[in-house]
């Protein structure tokens, strides 16, 4: 068992270093060198992320790997070959035609992978299945780079992509992690907690990500871990990459690392989709709403004055009328 987790370790390291030799140093790795320039990424940062290129052919890895010694069926657990369903003697590389992202464990070794495809295709990236080394909801990616200075800052941002998490690094803000493709985790927000007092989720601003942030908000919520979390919003649909590459860092922290909001604001904001704030009933239950789901969790009496004075400002209630409410709201949950 051991010997074995410990082979599709050595078979992890491999393929990455292999992956990103393709890349940098042979004619099969153009298009992804290609690839990565167009999106504006530096030499220096396929180096840091040790990004890869799988070529566009069925067979690459099976024949480096095996000529090093490792069975077959050992890297189709490990998630690296396929096994053929009509020749059952048959393996082909998993990842073909991609931009390689090597995902890492706490301690920096290579567990696991993301794969972008090159053009327009599903899926658009491919990541490696679970296996004895990868559990998705259990890693974050970046998190072994990310932690010195996450220790230091006190801080985690916590973006959606791969790439998001590439080019907040190369504008300078390293203390990055993002989930990997699902809803954040319990066991995620371990990780994190055990890290940082704050974590600042920014997730793409389109409609999707609006909803895992809000999503991701509630897991926090409930995992009940001792950390500070805000929510940052991008304007425009755009994800952190899109607006780096667009608007550059100085207003990527002005318009969206400083203007994040708290949680429970984040929630009561996201929750006027669900009324009608055109009518007077609307406006009426919506505020009911916020104030006896949201408003009584909230423990910092600035914090509450702060969404209180908002409320009462956009919906020209007196406060004193909605702090009643709240107390209403707390004698009987
Ligand atoms: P780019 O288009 O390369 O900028 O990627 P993106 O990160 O902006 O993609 P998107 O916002 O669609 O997705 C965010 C993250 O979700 C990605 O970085 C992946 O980790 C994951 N993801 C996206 N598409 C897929 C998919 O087709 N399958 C899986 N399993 N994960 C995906
Ligand atoms: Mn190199
Ligand atoms: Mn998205
Ligand atoms: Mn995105
Ligand atoms: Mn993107």
């Amino acid at each position: 068992e051991y010997k074995r987790r410990k082979e599709m370790f050595r078979a992890h390291d491999l393929a990455a270093k292999y992956y990103h030799h393709i890349l940098m140093n042979t004619d099969a790795g153009l298009p992804g060198l290609q690839y990565l320039e167009s999106r504006g990424i530096t030499k220096t940062i396929i180096e840091t992320f040790q990004l890869g290129y799988a070529p566009n052919d069925w067979d690459v890895l099976v024949k480096f790997l095996k000529k090093r010694g490792f069975a077959e069926d050992l890297l189709v657990e490990a998630g690296l070959l396929s096994q053929s369903e009509k020749y059952k003697g048959r393996y082909y590389d998993k990842f073909r035609y991609r931009v390689m992202f090597p995902i890492h464990d706490g301690q920096g070794q290579v567990i696991g992978f993301g794969g972008r495809i090159l053009e327009k295709g599903e899926p658009k990236y491919l990541n490696s299945p679970e296996t004895p080394l990868f559990s998705k909801g259990r890693h974050l990616y970046n998190l072994h780079r990310a932690r010195p200075v996450m220790r230091q800052e006190g801080r985690v941002i916590l973006l959606e992509g791969y790439m998001d998490v590439i080019m907040a690094f190369q504008h300078g803000m390293p203390n990055t992690v993002a989930a990997l493709g699902t809803a954040l985790t319990n066991d995620q927000v371990r990780l994190l907690q055990r890290n940082v007092e704050e974590i600042v989720m920014m997730y793409d601003g389109d409609a999707a990500g609006q909803k895992a942030a809000l999503r991701s908000s509630e897991v926090i919520k409930e995992s009940g871990a001792a950390v500070k979390a805000r929510v940052a919003t991008i304007p425009d649909g755009l994800d952190p990459d899109d607006f780096l590459r667009k608007y550059g860092k100085d207003a990527f922290v002005r318009v969206v690392l400083d203007n994040s909001s708290s949680m429970t604001a984040f929630r009561m904001h996201s929750l006027r989709k669900e009324f009608n704030l055109g009518t007077q009933t609307g406006k009426e239950d919506y505020i009911k709403e916020v104030i006896h789901k949201l408003l009584v969790q909230v423990n910092s009496p600035i914090e509450l004055e702060t969404l209180l004075r908002e409320l009462s400002e956009e919906f020209g209630y007196p406060k004193e009328a909605l702090e009643k409410e709240l107390l209403l709201a707390k004698k009987s949950p």
